[in-house]
């Protein structure tokens, strides 16, 4: 089976709906975001690489990421596909990409630069299983208990400030976002649009890649 990209923005909302493609093909989720946060709380020499990057709201260099999923994909989980969750972010990386796994369909989540910043500065996630949620848009049905795992512990993102924001939106416009051109070029690019509620962008996901 071939693997699945989630691409768009920062905040286009691609860690929420990963948890419904998971849910619907048994994809394993590959967050390159996720795995450089685990290596920074680790303390290892990659997170300690990474963190000024991420603090910057800049990419981290290709080849770091690139290591890092030629890593990952040697994983037993991972050899029937994987759901790649802010990866392949660079030209550079997708063409790598090529070179370590088929990729079955790109899923574009559109969402406007205007919406970006409510969505990212209202984040926050369950420290104990990282379901994440919004303060406005998806709050937790109790206070501060998480509705997966009923965790007590909400976390907030160190980049997710206004600053740090733009500067992630403009690494994506510059960098990113011509990608998009790249795999509708190949035929592989299935556009969505992400500005609508949670349960619809999902929907549109689902029937998009085919039930
Ligand atoms: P990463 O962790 O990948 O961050 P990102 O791409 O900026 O994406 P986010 O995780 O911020 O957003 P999301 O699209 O998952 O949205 P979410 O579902 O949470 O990367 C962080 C950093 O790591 C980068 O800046 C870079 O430095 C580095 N990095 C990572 N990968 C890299 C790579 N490949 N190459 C180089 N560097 C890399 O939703 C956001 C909020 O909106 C939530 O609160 C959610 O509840 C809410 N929400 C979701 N959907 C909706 C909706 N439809 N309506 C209303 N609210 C919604």
């Amino acid at each position: 089976m071939a693997s699945i990209v989630l691409f768009g923005p920062p905040g286009a909302g691609k860690g929420t709906q990963a948890v419904a493609i998971m849910r619907k093909t048994g994809l394993p989720q590959v967050s390159t975001g996720d795995m450089l946060r685990a290596a920074l709380a680790a303390g290892s020499a990659l997170g300690l690489e990474a963190k000024s990057y991420m603090e910057a709201g800049a990419l981290v260099p290709d080849s770091v990421i690139i290591g890092l999923i030629d890593e990952r994909m040697q994983q037993e989980d991972a050899k029937n596909g994987v759901l790649f969750d802010g990866f392949p972010r660079t030209i550079a990386q997708a063409e790598a990409l090529e070179n370590i796994e088929e990729i079955k369909v790109v899923v574009s989540i559109e969402v406007p630069d205007e919406r970006i910043v409510e969505r990212i500065c209202g984040r926050y996630s369950c420290s104990d299983c990282g379901a994440v949620y919004h303060e406005k848009f998806n709050p937790t049905s109790v206070p501060d208990v998480c509705d997966s795992c009923a965790g007590r512990q909400m976390n907030r993102r160190a980049d997710d400030n206004e600053d740090t924001v733009r500067s992630r939106l403009q690494a994506y416009h510059n960098q990113t976002a011509p990608l998009a051109e790249w795999y509708s070029n190949k035929g592989i690019l299935l556009r969505v649009n992400g500005d609508q509620q949670i349960e619809d962008v999902a929907s549109e996901i689902i029937s998009g890649i085919g039930g």
